[in-house]
């Protein structure tokens, strides 16, 4: 299949593009960069062995160029990664962030609309379960109340993809909501690479590793949780990649709207990831226990039968692999791109 892949440049992004050639498919790439290095798509093509990544720097609020690149090529389908995705920003740009990613989305539908292309596969979030009301997370667990803005967002496109099908059951859309990704490309040519000081746990670890950042604060040990600690179902970002390829099955199969949890299905705690990380690569990571972070959660692991059952998906790295390979990318890249 030939697949337009917005914010393809990015973390998660670039590390499907390995697995979408991987599998024979070919991808155009269109990014604005606002969170991003065309750097990456660079090395993302030296690791598949082809000359480039077709890329057309463009935002996806940008109707006219959307139309001129529906225009000039086919896409069987998209996979739609382009957003903001800082929590903490979220609330301080509650604005930007509802016209990046909603807005953002509404103007790619109707452009896909326009060119008839009507198949997508969403990057959703486990923060559309708010605090779940169950644990592991099944897709029938109810959506729960966001506490900022990016959650939010990705809960009203889910409901608006939701919409347009029922409007329109020619529209294929999976929603596949992605628990905790962590980790790189084994190779360590491509990994996440956060600007300024990272809101996520692993780079803000790898930081430290390189010596970067002093310490890690540890938000809280006073959770319901064997250590205290926040438990997460952190997945490797190749697993995470390769579930999209999975995910185009019942694209091409026609079967309408389907959701899917992406996680292992197991919950490690913060410190269970520092005591790998710290065992895994030999490096030492000092930590202090500082107070909760606003709109934390305990505990969210997911149950991801449903994947494995209906798109033969399933997880294959474990929190070692993880560990590894986010120190590999972080220790061969020390200032990222
Ligand atoms: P990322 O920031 O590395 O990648 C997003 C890409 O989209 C960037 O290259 C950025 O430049 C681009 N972009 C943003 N707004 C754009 C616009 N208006 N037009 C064109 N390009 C635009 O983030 P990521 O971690 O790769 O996440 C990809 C997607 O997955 C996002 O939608 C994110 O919300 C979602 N997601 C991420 C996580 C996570 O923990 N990383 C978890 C759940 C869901
Ligand atoms: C994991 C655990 C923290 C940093 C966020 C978004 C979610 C999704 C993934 C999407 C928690 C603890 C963290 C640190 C720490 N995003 N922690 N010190 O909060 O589960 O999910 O990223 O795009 O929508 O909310 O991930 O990596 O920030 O935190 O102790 O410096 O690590 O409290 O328990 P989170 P995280």
């Amino acid at each position: 299949m030939n697949i337009l892949v917005t914010g393809g440049a990015g973390f998660i992004g670039s590390h499907t593009l390995i697995e979408l050639y991987k599998a024979g498919h070919t991808a155009l790439v269109v990014d604005n960069l606002c969170n991003s290095n065309p750097e990456a798509l660079r090395r993302v093509a030296e690791l598949i062995g082809i000359d480039a990544i077709p890329f057309i720097k463009a935002d996806i609020r940008d109707s006219k160029a959307l139309d001129s690149i529906f225009s000039a090529n086919h896409f069987d389908a998209v996979i739609h990664f382009a957003g903001l995705k800082a929590v903490g920003e979220s609330v301080e740009k509650p604005l930007e962030y509802y016209d990046n990613n909603v807005n953002g989305t509404l103007v790619l539908l109707d452009a896909m609309r326009r060119h008839g292309c009507k198949n997508i596969i969403f990057s959703s979030s486990a923060t559309v379960y708010g605090d779940p009301a169950e644990i592991p997370i099944t897709e029938s667990c109810p959506k729960g109340q966001c506490t900022n803005p990016y959650g939010q967002t990705k809960s009203i496109i889910e409901q608006i993809l939701t919409d347009l099908q029922v409007a329109d059951p020619q529209w294929n859309i999976v929603l596949l909501r992605y628990f905790n990704p962590i980790g790189a490309h084994p190779s360590g040519r491509i990994g996440e690479n956060p600007n300024g000081i990272p809101n996520n746990l692993m780079p803000y670890i790898t930081q430290v590793a390189v010596g970067k950042r002093e310490y890690l604060g540890i938000f809280g040990n006073d959770y319901p949780t064997p250590d205290g600690t926040g438990i997460r179902d952190y997945i490797h970002v190749c697993d995470l990649a390769s579930a999209h390829i999975a995910a185009l099955k019942p694209i091409e199969q026609k079967t309408g709207l389907n959701i899917y949890n992406i996680g292992t299905g197991h919950g490690y705690s913060v410190l269970d990831v520092v005591k790998a990380f710290i065992r895994v690569n030999g490096v030492d990571i000092p930590y202090r226990i500082m107070p909760r972070r606003a709109g934390d959660i305990a505990t969210c692991y997911c149950n991801p039968a449903k994947a494995n059952r209906e798109i033969g998906w399933k997880a294959q790295f474990t929190l070692d692999d993880m560990c590894r390979d986010a120190w590999h990318w972080q220790h061969a890249n020390p200032n990222g791109y």
